[in-house]
């Protein structure tokens, strides 16, 4: 049986990879994708959404925009590593189509009240959206499988040197998915930046059809943004991770425990205080990944992608 999922994201490069990953998965049904302001504005994000759906030959798949900001602060965007438009790279495209009416909300709460069986949320930009979800859906939460989310990290930051780009954005919006009681994993940096692709596969990719090159030209940005920065063979293509995680959960090593959100210190906003050692005795609340088979995960990916066109 294949997972039905919505994925919330801002794409962002590593978004679109993730999109992908999904369309061209027998083991995932992408339901829809619902859109949030976060790598760039809202309008940019669900763009993007739309143009990568055209692109894998989906415009079938709904796209709803939802949060055009975080809850109480302001924006954020990433137009540093993504560029201005989110998705630097490939020849800028026009959409075959708008985001279809009514809001990324409305959409998650008529598929949830619809679906006869629980499905799965994936979200790979902030928590706005989600945080909606959990104020404003309690009554549905029971028809909500998992949520699974790319964002912080255990240890180091990546946007400060406490705090990792999602959850940075939108801390109060993270803090609520925390203590929503939903079932919850998160995949944060020390998976993500083991999950990494370089110029040897944007090399596989070109020439093999439209999409792969859409990819290639993808990771020619990303991952030279991440040779320049940082000094790294490659990048990480952290939101894929979750779609992979779905469709082969053995590729994460994962601990259960507890984790909360600082939103009051301006040095360590945003940062993900993880209960590694079990020292504070709080409640257990989110599966946290801890490692990845990174062989695995880009055998996986490569596989999937090589079929897209
Ligand atoms: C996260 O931040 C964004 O720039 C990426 O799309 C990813 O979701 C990594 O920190
Ligand atoms: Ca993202």
């Amino acid at each position: 049986m294949s997972k039905r999922i919505i994925l919330d994201c801002d794409p962002g490069h590593d978004d679109a990879i993730g999109i992908m990953l999904a369309t061209s998965s027998s083991e995932i049904e992408l339901l829809g994708v619902t859109t949030v302001a976060g790598n760039s504005l809202l309008e940019n994000t669900t763009r993007n959404a739309l143009i990568v759906l055209d692109m894998v030959g989906r415009p079938d798949i709904p796209v709803h925009s939802g949060r055009n900001a975080p809850l109480v602060r302001e924006l954020i965007t990433a137009a540093s590593m993504h560029g201005d438009g989110g998705l630097d790279g490939p020849v800028p495209a026009h959409p075959s189509r708008s985001a279809n009416p009514g809001s990324a909300l409305e959409f998650i709460e008529n598929i949830l009240i619809s679906e006869p069986e629980p499905i799965t949320l994936v979200a790979t930009g902030p928590l706005t959206n989600m945080a909606d979800v959990v104020t404003k859906l309690p009554h549905l939460h029971n028809k909500i499988e998992q949520v699974v989310f790319m964002g912080g990290a255990i240890g180091l930051g990546n946007w400060t040197p406490a705090a990792e780009f999602n959850i940075l954005v939108d801390p109060e919006a993270a803090a609520m998915v925390m203590n929503s009681g939903l079932k919850l994993t998160m995949i944060g940096l020390e998976v993500t930046h083991e999950a990494w692709l370089d110029d040897t596969h944007a090399g596989q990719l070109r020439g093999q059809g439209a999409c792969e090159e859409f990819v290639a030209e993808l990771l020619d940005h990303f991952v030279g943004f991440h040779q320049k920065r940082f000094g790294w063979p490659g990048a990480p293509i952290h939101d894929a991770v979750t779609i992979a995680y779905l469709i082969e959960p053995s590729l994460l090593t994962t601990l259960v425990t507890n984790v909360t959100v600082e939103t009051q210190s301006e040095l360590t906003l945003g940062r993900t205080v993880i209960d590694l050692y079990s020292v504070t005795g709080k409640t257990a609340n989110v599966e946290v990944g801890t490692g990845i088979n990174r062989d695995a995960f880009v055998t996986l990916l490569m596989q999937h992608l090589l079929t897209l066109s």
